[in-house]
């Protein structure tokens, strides 16, 4: 493969800006394609009046990042509308959040074929092209429009739900034809595999080839799982450098003996931090020995507060909170820590190290790399334990964890209450064996499983 073209809604931080990364993706593939040299193409996170299409290149590391301003009805109808208040909800189980408009679809469209206008004179007759996410499925049937002959893939980082829930979205087979454009389509889980084939078998008249490859729309293409991972090693190495140890010094210090248990998530329905809130208040209900012996650390920077599901998540955990310290908290003890700062991957690193439990209780989740981050960070001589929703992808690897089902909070409390009694040999082991799949299902795995079915396609 010559160059390398990541094309994906964000874009990692400029580091001239310096910003911590949004989300896993960003995470992800910065180390991606600093392996690779090349463009990684997408939005610069920034609104205007107009639509300015004029995009701007900046050199980092050994790629070139090039970006697009969103115009404020682009921005509103394809990040706001149709990626976040249609597919987002759809994707996570939740239709009854789903506030679905015709304009929306528009919008989507509309950007997409700005965004393939915008990197089609960028590109270059062998690259390898790599789109990334829920926003951007029709940009490989627009670059093909546009004459583009590159090899593409598209990984969707998202859940893919059951058929049902799609067909609910007016433009189900559009979307799903225009996956057919990539030569390969990448989920995060089987399990996500398997609903999209029910989707191209049941509702598609497609078909599966003996070579395992799908049929459809007139065209053949590779559906697998990739389930994407974290560099270990350089988490691991994170959690001791000196500035991860001064956050962690500070924690262990206000923690004044404590136990902690952390949850850090983007502030998303999605991510279930209600029902988490409410069953550590059972917790404590329930155990009166953790009052006053535990805390809960839960960092939650805010996201997508243009859509209301989102302010509505904000308040209802902001009136939970006052709840649960209003009942539990003493003059010299805070039960429940609730920070909306975000914090970058060395501070997480140090806190993660910190933490007896982290508690990853994701109602719907692709995969959930901060479940995978936590196990890298910790000391390998005195672990936490790690409580994790079965409804987050990671849970399919990472099996030793605590496994919990987050619509029923007993079985939370229960998976609390044993990963702050547990014995440190038991803690060890479980954590030896985590550790080994997080090394091994590593993200240069996934980055080289992806491009070598694709560069094989
Ligand atoms: O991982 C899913 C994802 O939507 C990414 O595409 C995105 O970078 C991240 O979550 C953060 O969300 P947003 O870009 O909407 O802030």
């Amino acid at each position: 493969m010559k160059r390398l073209v990541i094309i994906s809604n964000r874009v990692p931080p400029m580091k001239t800006r310096g910003r911590a990364a949004a989300g896993g993706l960003a995470a992800g593939l910065s180390s991606a394609l600093k392996a690779f040299g090349g463009l990684w193409f997408g939005w610069s996170g920034e609104v205007k009046d107009t639509q300015e299409t004029k995009v701007s290149t900046h050199r980092q590391d050994n790629y070139t990042l090039a970006t697009l301003h969103l115009s404020r009805e682009n921005h509103e109808e394809y990040y706001n509308g149709f990626a976040n208040r249609a597919l987002w909800p759809l994707c996570h189980y939740r239709p009854n959040l789903v506030a679905y408009d015709r304009s929306f679809g528009v919008g989507y469209y509309r950007v997409n074929v700005l965004f393939a206008e915008a990197v089609m004179p960028l590109l270059e007759a062998e690259d390898t092209i790599w789109v990334q996410d829920y926003h951007l499925i029709p940009l490989g049937a627009e670059l093909q429009r546009l004459g583009a002959k590159q090899k593409m893939g598209f990984f969707l980082h998202i859940p893919w739900p059951a058929s049902e829930l799609v067909i609910t979205l007016p433009e189900h087979r559009a979307l799903v034809r225009a996956l057919f454009a990539y030569g390969v389509v990448g989920f995060q889980t089987d399990r996500d595999v398997q609903s999209f084939l029910d989707y191209v078998i049941r509702e598609a008249d497609g078909a599966l080839e003996p070579d395992g490859r799908v049929t459809c729309f007139g065209r053949t293409i590779h559906v697998k799982a990739f389930p994407i991972g974290i560099d270990a090693g350089s988490i691991a190495t994170l959690a001791t450098q000196p500035e991860a140890t001064a956050h962690a010094v500070r924690l262990v210090d206000s923690l004044a003996g404590r136990q902690l248990i952390i949850g850090v998530d983007r502030l998303d329905y999605s991510k279930g931090i209600d029902r988490r809130f409410s069953a550590y208040a059972k917790l404590l209900g329930k155990y009166p020995e953790h009052r006053a012996k535990v805390s809960l650390l839960q960092i939650a920077p805010p996201s997508r507060m243009e859509v209301s599901a989102y302010r509505a998540m904000r308040r209802e955990l902001e009136r939970l909170l006052g709840r649960i310290n209003g009942e539990f908290a003493d003059y010299d003890w805070v039960p429940l820590r609730y920070v909306n700062k975000t914090y970058n991957h060395t501070a997480l690193a140090g806190l993660y190290r910190t933490a007896r439990v982290a508690f990853v209780t994701p109602l719907r989740d692709g995969m959930n790399l901060v479940a995978k981050e936590f196990i890298a960070a910790q000391d390998p001589e005195d672990p936490g334990v790690l409580v994790l929703s079965r409804f987050a992808g990671a849970a399919r690897q990472l099996r030793e964890a605590l496994i919990v089902n987050p619509f029923d909070e007993q079985s939370m409390v229960d998976a609390l209450h044993r990963g702050l009694k547990m014995p440190l040999e038991e803690r060890k082991s479980r954590w030896r064996s985590l550790m080994t799949n997080v090394e091994e299902h590593d993200i240069d795995r996934w980055r080289e499983s992806f491009l070598n079915t694709l560069t094989a396609a």
